[in-house]
């Protein structure tokens, strides 16, 4: 065997949304402002004692449930997070121990809101070459925690999640092709620059971002890399039923897919409900799809990533 495939897929998001009205009461914005510049209506937020760990074990059991497995069939899990638990151990170790599982190989994949599509691509790797037998992907977060409530250049955007999927070896090939990258000298564009040093927190602990510049660099590496993805697989734009962005703001997405002279009706968009919820947000949206059946099976799907560091790439599948 030397291909993998997605067996299942879940997600989960905290009980507790907030609106924009809620927001306007807060900051100097509107309900009206957010929707019109991201199109975000709504985002969930984590209660206090719920943690990165705790999001992904809902999400870890929803995936693992549709792909009828549990815990003890996987041996590798690789959790996307750039708000993991704690330093460490790792997210993946500590959602490892929820699961009730040990043995296998765990570990946390740091490439920011492209985390899901880095970590998806390695998981590939290792199982369709029998590195792993079984691999469960998750992109978890929790952003709430690292925002200025204060700053509504970025308070607005960001919501919390996880979305998980199982990864298992297959004949005919489910992830086609994989392509990654990163470009490290753009990465105080999009930062969060606080450091744990001598028990204190050095620098700033909250999200710090140059909205603008972002976005430009998005709407440029996304057509990009799904250029290359398609060109890899021999395939055209329009050959793809489905495009699943990460969530950040839905005029990235729509330049995107203007750029790749797709229509509108091809995009999955989640930003109205959960905002951008980094690692989590292409799981999270592949699971909505799958789940209501909008995604069917032979279809083809490209997943795709940018973030912080900045990093980007793309995941494509046959379903
Ligand atoms: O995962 C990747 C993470 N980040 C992103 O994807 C974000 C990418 N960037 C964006 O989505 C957009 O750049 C934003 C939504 C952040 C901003 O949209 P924009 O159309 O680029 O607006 P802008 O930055 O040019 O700001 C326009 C105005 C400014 O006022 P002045 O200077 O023109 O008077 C801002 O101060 O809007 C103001 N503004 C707000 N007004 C009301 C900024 N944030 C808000 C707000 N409510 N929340």
């Amino acid at each position: 065997m030397a291909a993998s495939r997605i067996a299942g897929t879940g997600r989960y998001l905290p009980a507790r949304i907030l609106t924009n009205d809620e927001l306007a009461q807060r900051v100097a914005t509107s309900d009206e402002w957010i929707r019109t510049r991201t199109g975000i209506r709504q985002r969930h937020i984590a209660a206090p004692e719920e943690t990165t760990s705790d999001l992904a074990l809902r999400a870890s059991r929803a995936a693992l449930a549709a792909a009828r497995m549990s815990p003890a069939d996987v041996d590798l899990i690789i959790v996307a997070t750039a708000t993991p638990d704690m330093i460490f151990p790792s997210t993946a170790c500590i959602l490892q121990d929820k699961l009730g599982v040990s043995g296998g190989a765990a570990l946390d994949v740091g490439a920011v809101c492209s985390g899901f599509v880095y970590a998806l691509a390695l998981a590939d790797k290792m199982v369709s070459t029998g590195a792993a037998r079984n691999a469960l992907v998750v992109g978890a977060e929790i952003y709430s925690r690292i925002l200025d409530w204060n700053d509504r250049g970025t308070c607005v955007l960001f919501g919390d999640g996880a979305g998980a999927v199982v990864v298992v070896p297959a004949e005919r090939p489910g992830i086609l092709t994989s392509h990654l990258h990163a470009d490290g000298s753009h990465r105080g564009i999009l930062c969060v620059p606080g450091q744990v040093h001598d028990g204190r927190i050095t620098g700033t602990p909250f999200l710090h971002m140059d909205g603008g510049a972002v976005f430009k660099f998005a709407v440029k590496v996304l057509a990009d890399v799904a250029q290359e993805a398609l060109a890899a697989a021999g395939m055209t734009a329009g050959e793809v039923d489905w495009v699943i962005p990460h969530q950040a703001n839905i005029r990235i997405m729509d330049a995107t897919m203007k750029k790749l002279h797709l229509p509108h009706e091809r995009l999955v968009v989640t930003v109205d409900m959960h905002g951008n919820t980094s690692a989590a947000s292409i799981p999270m949206a592949l699971d909505m799809a799958v789940r209501d059946g909008r995604i069917r099976p032979g279809q083809h799907v490209i997943l795709l990533g940018v973030g912080g560091g900045f990093t980007w790439g793309s995941v494509l599948l046959r379903w």
